[in-house]
């Protein structure tokens, strides 16, 4: 019952303002209008409003240092290297002492933009999440927070920088998480889509046209709509029919509700084209073949192939661009005498 309702919670209304418009003639000519269809369906996606630059870089300097790892060899940027679309292109993660992780690492460009965080949403907010990784045994695998707060405290450049950037509380995990997250939403990436949503016409070519509205005629953007073209809802992975290395069971695992069975986040569609291999399990490497998947297992079609074609099209028009700043790699403080040596 639970993947029901949130179906028909999000067909119902789009079925009623389509109803309701369609009574003003002027409003059916603009139903009928893609650009317009699209607007409704999706929101372009703004950069955030200029934050505190001492916590932004601090936020920078932690997202890719690998002190926060108990091998020393392994920071967030390795799973979501920003070199190549927030992720490592791997099926599955390498964590400490090469451990292989369980799901496909998701990217974090635009993630500030989800409901929640991980493919089962279990953590809150980027903070949150932020504070998961770097204790994970399988991840960077530090023992507790304290001493990933003495690991921070350790290095008198940083030392300095929670000083200015959290005065009165200096180096906490909750501030380590904060500055972290903060670096994250600047992780924003507007895309050519945006300006077609914001008006300009002529920012997808008729290909990528055809393409979106595919994606609209058959349902796709159900579930992937709104300002991440994913990332605002939870939903089975096989609605109509099972997907065929069905083995986590997604949400389940948090809620114990079986009606979470293999249900999880709709991930966002921004630069899909980068983030491959694709699903939770990383187990499909081609964006065409992920399409074919997803027409099946979510809305019962067989997409011919000029169908998937046009629709992948469409999604590469999704490739953003992120800001300079963020693509600039910090400088880290030097260690200081107490800085834990790096082990295995
Ligand atoms: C060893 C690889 C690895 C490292 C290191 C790592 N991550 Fe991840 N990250 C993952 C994987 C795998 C997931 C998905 C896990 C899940 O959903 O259960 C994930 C999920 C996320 C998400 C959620 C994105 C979404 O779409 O829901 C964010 C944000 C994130 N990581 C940020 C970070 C930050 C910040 C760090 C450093 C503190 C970090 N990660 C370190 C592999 C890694
Ligand atoms: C009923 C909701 C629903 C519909 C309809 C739907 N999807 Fe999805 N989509 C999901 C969910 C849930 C996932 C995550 C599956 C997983 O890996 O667990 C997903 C994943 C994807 C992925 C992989 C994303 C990644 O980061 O790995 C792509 C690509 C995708 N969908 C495209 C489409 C296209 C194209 C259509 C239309 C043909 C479509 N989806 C229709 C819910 C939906």
């Amino acid at each position: 019952m639970y993947r029901t309702t949130h179906w028909l919670a999000v067909v119902a209304p789009v079925l009623l303002v389509a109803g309701t418009v369609g009574v003003a003639t002027r409003a059916v000519a603009a139903a009928d209008d893609l650009q317009s269809r699209a607007q409704t369906a999706f929101k372009p996606l703004e950069r955030p409003a200029p934050m505190a630059a001492v916590r932004v870089d601090l936020g920078r300097q932690l997202y890719h240092d690998p002190r926060l790892s108990k091998s020393g060899a392994i920071s967030c940027a390795s799973c979501h290297n920003l070199a190549s679309g927030g992720v490592d292109n791997r099926e599955t993660s390498l964590g400490h002492k090469a451990q292989v992780g369980g799901r496909n690492a998701p990217t974090t460009l635009n993630a500030s933009v989800h409901l929640a965080q991980f493919w089962d949403g279990r953590a809150k907010d980027l903070t949150e999440q932020a504070k998961g990784p770097i204790l994970n045994p399988g991840e960077m695998a530090l023992p507790s927070e304290a001493e990933a707060v003495k690991v921070v405290r350790s290095v008198p450049g940083y030392q300095k920088a929670f000083k200015a950037a959290f005065p009165g509380s200096g180096v906490t995990y909750q501030n380590i998480a904060v500055a972290i997250a903060d670096f994250e939403k600047t992780l924003v990436t507007p895309s050519r889509f945006d300006d077609y949503l914001r008006g300009r016409k002529d920012a997808l070519s008729a290909t990528e046209k055809k393409g979106l509205k595919t994606f609209m005629d058959k349902g796709c953007v159900t579930c992937h709509g709104g300002v991440g073209v994913g990332g605002s809802m939870y939903m089975k992975f096989g609605v109509v029919a099972p997907y065929k290395h069905q083995a986590d069971e997604g949400r389940f695992a948090i809620t114990k509700d079986p009606a979470d069975k293999y249900v999880f986040k709709v991930p966002s569609l921004r630069n899909i084209q980068k983030t491959y291999p694709y699903f939770h399990d990383g187990k499909v490497w081609s964006l065409d073949e992920a399409v074919g998947i997803m027409g099946k297992t979510q809305l019962g079609l067989d997409l011919a192939a000029d169908e998937r074609a046009a629709i992948v099209a469409f999604l590469k028009s999704l490739d953003g661009e992120l800001p300079v700043q963020a693509l600039r790699l910090p400088e880290l403080p030097v260690s200081g005498p107490d800085t834990p040596r790096p082990s295995l």
